[in-house]
Order: structure tokens, then C-alpha cells, then sequence
């Protein structure tokens, strides 16, 4: 008998700690921007396929910084003061000039606060926007669905190794371990080079 209660007890005990994992990788994923989400209908395809605008002309804290930074209003203005001005998107676009204030972008990809990724370390080791972000180049709205999936938690749950999804820490340490076996580089597996 008491083993039996002792077995049904464990029973209870790892389905809570499964409804845990659940709901709390539920709770951490993040919000995915949609097109209405943003406050103008900004088309990367166009800027950066049509017009050849680089990344790093909008993105130029990448090079520099730990984050890679939105454009200034009046970035976008030293175009579109003239170009499309008649366009609806870029009239909105005018009036947060009109009122010098920033225009209120919803970030898409973002890591929890107790992480550190640098964007500078990964441009000078010459990784490509693209690996990490797609083919950004390619759309009309930016989205993204980072961060963990109930669908792979449960997979690793049960024992197969799904390919981690980005910008969980599997998908980090695996780029890791690939560049230090394959080329001359020293991509850091330490927990406090990420966590600090
Ligand atoms: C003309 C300026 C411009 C150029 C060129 C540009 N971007 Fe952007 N980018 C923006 C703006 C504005 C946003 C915010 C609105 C949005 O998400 O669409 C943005 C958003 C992003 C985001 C999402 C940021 C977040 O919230 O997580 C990524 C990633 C990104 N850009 C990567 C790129 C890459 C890679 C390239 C080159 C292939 C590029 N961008 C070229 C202006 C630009
Ligand atoms: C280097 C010049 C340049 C910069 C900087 C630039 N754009 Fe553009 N943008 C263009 C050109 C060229 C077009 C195409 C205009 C057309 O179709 O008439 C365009 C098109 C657009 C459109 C599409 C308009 C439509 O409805 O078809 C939007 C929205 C836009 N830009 C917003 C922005 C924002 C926001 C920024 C700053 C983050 C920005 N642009 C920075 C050159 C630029
Ligand atoms: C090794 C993967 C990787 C590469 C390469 C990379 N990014 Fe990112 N990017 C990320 C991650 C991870 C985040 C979220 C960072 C955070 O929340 O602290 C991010 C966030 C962003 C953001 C929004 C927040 C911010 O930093 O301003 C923009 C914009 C962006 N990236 C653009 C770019 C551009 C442009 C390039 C190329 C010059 C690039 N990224 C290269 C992984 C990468
Ligand atoms: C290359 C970067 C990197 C390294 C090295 C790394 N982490 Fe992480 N870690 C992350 C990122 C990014 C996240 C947030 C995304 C996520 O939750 O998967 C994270 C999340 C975590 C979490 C929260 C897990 C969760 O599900 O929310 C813990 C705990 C953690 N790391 C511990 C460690 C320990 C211990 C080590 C050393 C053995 C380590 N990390 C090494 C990048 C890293
Ligand atoms: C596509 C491959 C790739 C991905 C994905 C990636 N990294 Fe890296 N990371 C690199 C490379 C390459 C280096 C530089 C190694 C060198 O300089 O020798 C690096 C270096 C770093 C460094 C060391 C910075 C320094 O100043 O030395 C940190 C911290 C780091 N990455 C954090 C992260 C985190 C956190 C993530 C996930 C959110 C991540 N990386 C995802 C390839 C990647």
C-alpha cells in the first residue's frame, strides 16, 4: 500500500512539474509584431532590394555597440522630405517629424534581461544579419517568432532533439560550438559570457 501512494504521489509531483515547463515557456514567448502592430507600414523589401540601402545605414550601432539601433526620424526624412512625400505612410512618417518625437517602433526580437549578446562581437566575426534574422531584405513587414516554443519543449521533453529555435540558448551555444570546430574562432560557452 505504501508504495503504491508512494508511486502515485511521484505521479502528481512530475505532472506539475510538466504543466510548470508548459505554461511557463508559454508565458515567455514573445509577441510577434504584425502589420497593424507597427506604427508605420515600414517595407524593408523596398529600401533594401530596390534602393540597395545597406543594413548598416539604418542599423549603424551594429558595428559598435551591443545592440544594432533603429534609424532617427530624421534619418528616414533626409529621403522622404522629397521622396513619396505624398504617400500616406510617409505623411505619418512627416508628422512625427512635425512633432520632433520618435516614432514608437514594437520590438520584435528581444532577449530576457538576464542575458548579454553583443551585436558588435558578431558583425567583426563577419556572421551575416541574415543568419540570425532571414532574409530580411525580402519583407514587406518585418516578423519574427523568436524565442521558446511549447511545441520543441515538449519534443526535448520527450527525449528527440529538435533543432532549437532562435534566439533560445540552444541556438546560440550550437552556433558556437560549430564556429570553434570549424573555423578559428573563439565563440564563448561559458555561462557568464552570456549571463553577467
Ligand atoms: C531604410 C532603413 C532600414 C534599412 C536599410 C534596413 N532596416 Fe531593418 N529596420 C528599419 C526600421 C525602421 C525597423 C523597425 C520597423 C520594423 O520592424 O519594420 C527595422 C527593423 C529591423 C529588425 C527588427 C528589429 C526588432 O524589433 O527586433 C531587424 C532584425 C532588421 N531591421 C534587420 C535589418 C537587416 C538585416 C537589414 C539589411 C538586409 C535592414 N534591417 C535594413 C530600418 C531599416
Ligand atoms: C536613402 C533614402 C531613404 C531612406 C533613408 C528611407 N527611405 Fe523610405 N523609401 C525610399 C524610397 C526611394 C522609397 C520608394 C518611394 C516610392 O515608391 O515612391 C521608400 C519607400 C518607403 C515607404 C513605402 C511608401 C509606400 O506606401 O509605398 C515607407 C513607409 C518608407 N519608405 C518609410 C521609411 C522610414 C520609416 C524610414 C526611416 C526608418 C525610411 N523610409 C528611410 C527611400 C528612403
Ligand atoms: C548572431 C546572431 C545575430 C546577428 C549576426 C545579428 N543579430 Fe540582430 N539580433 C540578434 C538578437 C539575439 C537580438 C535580440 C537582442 C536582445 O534582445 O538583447 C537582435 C536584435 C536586433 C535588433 C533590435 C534590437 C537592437 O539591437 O536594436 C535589430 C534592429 C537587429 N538585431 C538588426 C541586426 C542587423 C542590421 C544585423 C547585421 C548588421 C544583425 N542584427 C545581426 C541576433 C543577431
Ligand atoms: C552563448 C550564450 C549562452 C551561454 C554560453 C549560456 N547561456 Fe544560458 N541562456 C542564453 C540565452 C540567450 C537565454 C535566454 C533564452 C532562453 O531562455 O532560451 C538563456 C537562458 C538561460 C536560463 C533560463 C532558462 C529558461 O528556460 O528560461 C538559464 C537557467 C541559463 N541560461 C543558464 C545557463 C548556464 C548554467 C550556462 C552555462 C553552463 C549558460 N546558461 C550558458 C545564452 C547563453
Ligand atoms: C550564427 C552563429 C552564432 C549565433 C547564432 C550566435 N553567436 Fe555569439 N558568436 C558567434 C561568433 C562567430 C562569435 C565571435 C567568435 C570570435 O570572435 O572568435 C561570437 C561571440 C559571442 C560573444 C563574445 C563577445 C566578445 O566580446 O568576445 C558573446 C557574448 C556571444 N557571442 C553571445 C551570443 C548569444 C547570447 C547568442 C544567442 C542569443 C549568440 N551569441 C548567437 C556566432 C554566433
Amino acid at each position: 500500500m505504501g508504495a503504491k501512494a508512494g508511486v502515485g504521489a511521484l505521479g502528481v509531483v512530475l505532472l506539475a512539474v510538466l504543466i510548470f515547463v508548459a505554461v511557463s515557456s508559454w508565458s515567455r514567448q514573445p509577441a510577434v509584431a504584425r502589420p497593424s502592430v507597427q506604427p508605420i507600414d515600414f517595407p524593408h523589401v523596398v529600401h533594401v532590394q530596390t534602393y540597395k540601402i545597406d543594413c548598416q545605414y539604418c542599423h549603424s550601432d551594429a558595428r559598435r555597440s551591443e545592440y544594432a539601433g533603429l534609424p532617427s526620424v530624421e534619418r528616414c526624412m533626409g529621403c522622404h522630405k522629397i521622396t513619396g512625400a505624398q504617400l500616406p505612410e510617409i505623411k505619418k512618417l512627416a508628422e512625427y517629424f512635425a512633432r520632433k518625437e520618435p516614432i514608437p517602433w514594437v520590438r520584435v526580437n528581444k532577449l530576457p534581461e538576464f542575458t548579454y549578446f553583443p551585436h558588435k562581437a558578431h558583425v567583426r566575426a563577419s556572421v551575416k544579419c541574415q543568419t540570425c534574422h532571414g532574409e530580411v531584405e525580402k519583407m514587406t513587414t518585418f516578423a519574427a517568432a523568436p524565442g521558446p516554443r511549447l511545441a520543441n519543449d515538449l519534443l526535448n521533453l520527450a527525449g528527440f532533439r529538435p533543432a532549437p529555435p532562435p534566439l533560445t540558448m540552444g541556438w546560440c551555444v550550437d552556433c558556437h560550438r560549430e564556429q570553434n570546430a570549424r573555423e578559428d574562432k573563439k565563440a564563448p560557452l561559458d555561462c557568464v559570457a552570456c549571463h553577467h
